[in-house]
Parts: C-alpha cells; structure tokens; sequence
C-alpha cells in the first residue's frame, strides 16, 4: 500500500460551493480550495466575485483560487485576498475559451516568461504563501510545465498541483502521470511538493497514480461530483489513518444519500443568498451511476424551485436504501417530483 498523501477536492466551478467543500473534509478530504474567481472582479471589489471566495471557519486552511490575464489585477487580487486567506492559488489550467480568450487559465502557458512574472509579483504582493495549479502546457508540441515547474519552484511557492493534460485537450484522453513523474523529479531538489491530478476515481487508481508519480498529494475533481465519500473511501481502503465514516457502513446509495443529507443541513447552516446555487445541480449529481437514475434526473430536472429537490429525491434515496425498490426510479418520487415541477421559486 503507498504511503498517506493529502487528498485535495479540486477546485470545480459550480461545484465546490463552501458548503459542498465542508462536506468534502468531513467525507475525508484534507484540504480544498474556492472554485476560480476572477482577479478582474475580485479586484475591482464586484461583491458576486467576493462571494465566490467565501468561506467558513471549519474550512482550514482557506485557499482562495483566483485567475486572470493581467498581471496587475492579479498582483492586487493577491494583495487584497492574502488578507483573509491561508494560501492563494493561481489557476494556469482553465482551458475554457471564456477564460482562455482573455490569455487566462490554462493560455498562460504558452508564455513561460510572463506566468513567472506573474507569480512573482503576487507572491511578493500576498502575505501568506502562494501555490499554483497548472496543466502540462498548451498541447502536445509545445509542453511548458517542466520549465514552467522548476520556475515556479525557484521562486518559493507553496506547492505545485499539475492537471496531466494540455489545454488543447480540454478534458480528452487519459492524464499523463509520467509526466507529472518528470515535474515531481524537477521540483523535487527546491523541496516543493507536487501534487497530482486528473483520472482519479477511486482507491485503485489513487495508489496507481502514487506509485507512478510519487507525488505528494493527490486532487480529486469529476470523481468528487455527486460523490464526496471518495476521499473517506480511499483511506479507508488504503488503510490510511483511522478515518472514521461518518457514513457508517452505509453502501454506495447509502453514501450519497448521507452526503446530501449533509448537504442540505450544511447549506442551511451557511445560510445567506449563494450558499444554496448550486443544489439543484448537486441533488442531481448525486443519482449519478445508481439504478434508475436515468428515469428519474429528467424530473428532478423539471422541477423549478430547486428548494423542493430534496423531497422526491429522499424519497427515492429511502424506497432504495431498505430495498423497496431495486432502483431510483421509484413511481411515487417521480409523481411527487411531477407534482412540484410547476412551483415558481419565490424568495
Ligand atoms: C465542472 C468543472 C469545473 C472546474 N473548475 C475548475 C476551477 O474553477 N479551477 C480549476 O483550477 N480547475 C477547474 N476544473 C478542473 C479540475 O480542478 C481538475 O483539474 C480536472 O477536472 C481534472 O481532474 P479530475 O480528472 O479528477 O476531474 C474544473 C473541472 C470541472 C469538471
């Protein structure tokens, strides 16, 4: 069994809401971070940008995760960040064109010389240390990440998270892990660690993924939607720790159906007009490869107050969990859920 890593939620646009990052730490995950936010806003002090930093004082380290293609928005988002968080992180791997067209993201990579100048400067802005997350470059034929990495690394930063792929393949083909090898190899005379990221789904391909790259940490995105017990799952399975399952010995619908339990309560308990965005989104994710979640996503969809989501679908997680039925699709939560569909949301 590879030794214990850090497991890191990764950052995820709407997804890794603060509530949706609580509840990953308390299914086993050791540290997250804010979904990208961009230094634009952030740094004009838009307050739609600033709620998508928030936090809470459970989440520690706090790690707000920032983007942008001007350095000196990004200097000043850094200086004004730092103030309130543990660590900032910068995004070099968003391959969106809405953020790559603005030579954001993942586009950084093409310029090895401006990204280091960038992270300089926010490094010597923030008062509290920096990290980045990047990908392997902009494509096949032009990889930036090894000069990028050892660049980053003599400059101090926290730590060094590599997506194995490039921006041109969006979220195609397998990640590279032999490179991310090369990049913990480049980085690891400075004593920066790196951590890994991309095609880790569960405990098997987490020890894979350690034993080919010898990172150290691991971050966990699309095997994190609609399924935050991943991280308590593979330390349990890794035999990492005493992780002790909130969930108990609950099965995989079990899981899910504490997870979004979980969810809802913590969402109540953040509260304010952002904490719930995302739930409609979560409540559907959390179907996701159980039976009978094909025939029943489409009406959970349909429903408009997103508020109600939870009734048909614990209906469907209760008929399923002590085996009333065999699958989601349960007749009485789709006729609840078609009952709720025409409800306006009202504040
Ligand atoms: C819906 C979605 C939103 C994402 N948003 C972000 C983001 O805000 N910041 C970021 O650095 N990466 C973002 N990513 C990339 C992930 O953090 C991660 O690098 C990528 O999904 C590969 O990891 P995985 O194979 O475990 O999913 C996003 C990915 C997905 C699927």
């Amino acid at each position: 069994m590879p030794e214990q890593v850090p497991l890191f939620l990764a950052p995820m646009s709407g997804v890794t809401d603060v509530a949706y990052r609580l509840l990953a730490l308390e299914a086993g995950a050791d540290f997250t971070s804010t979904e990208f936010t961009a230094a634009s806003g952030l740094s004009r002090q838009d307050a739609r940008s600033w709620a998508k930093v928030e936090t809470h004082p459970r989440e520690a380290p706090f790690i707000p995760q920032i983007f942008g293609g001007i350095e000196d928005e990004m200097v000043e988002t850094s200086r004004l960040l730092s103030k309130s968080a543990d660590v900032i992180d910068l995004n070099f791997g968003c391959p969106a064109p809405k953020v790559t067209k603005t030579c954001a993201g993942a586009a950084m990579m093409a310029d090895p010389d401006n990204l280091i100048s960038m992270v300089e400067r926010c490094i010597q802005a923030s008062e509290v240390p920096v990290s980045v997350k990047m990908r392997l470059g902009t494509s096949q034929n032009t990889i930036t990440v090894f000069e990028i990495a050892e660049r980053c690394a003599q400059l101090g930063v926290l730590r060094i998270c590599v997506h194995g792929r490039t921006l041109s393949q969006k979220y195609r083909g397998d990640a590279n892990w032999d490179m991310i090898r090369q990049v913990v190899d480049i980085a690891e005379p400075y004593g920066v660690p790196v951590i890994a990221n991309g095609d880790i789904i569960g405990a098997k391909s987490a020890a894979r993924c350690l034993e080919v790259t010898g990172a150290s940490g691991l971050m966990i995105g699309r095997g994190a939607i609609g399924d935050p017990c991943i991280f308590g799952r593979i330390k349990t399975e890794l035999g990492w720790g005493d992780f002790d399952a909130p969930w108990g010995d609950a099965n995989e619908a079990g899981q899910k159906h504490w997870a979004w339990n979980r969810y809802v309560e913590l969402v109540d308990e953040i509260g304010g007009p952002y904490a719930a965005r995302n739930m409609k989104q979560h409540a559907i994710s959390f179907t996701k490869g159980l039976p009978g979640s094909r025939e029943l996503r489409p009406h959970l969809h349909a429903i408009k107050d997103f508020r109600l989501i939870g009734e048909p679908l614990n209906m469907a997680f209760e008929g399923y969990a002590n085996r009333s039925h065999n699958t989601l699709a349960v007749p009485e939560a789709i006729a609840m859920a078609e009952g709720l569909k025409h409800h306006e949301f009202k504040r």
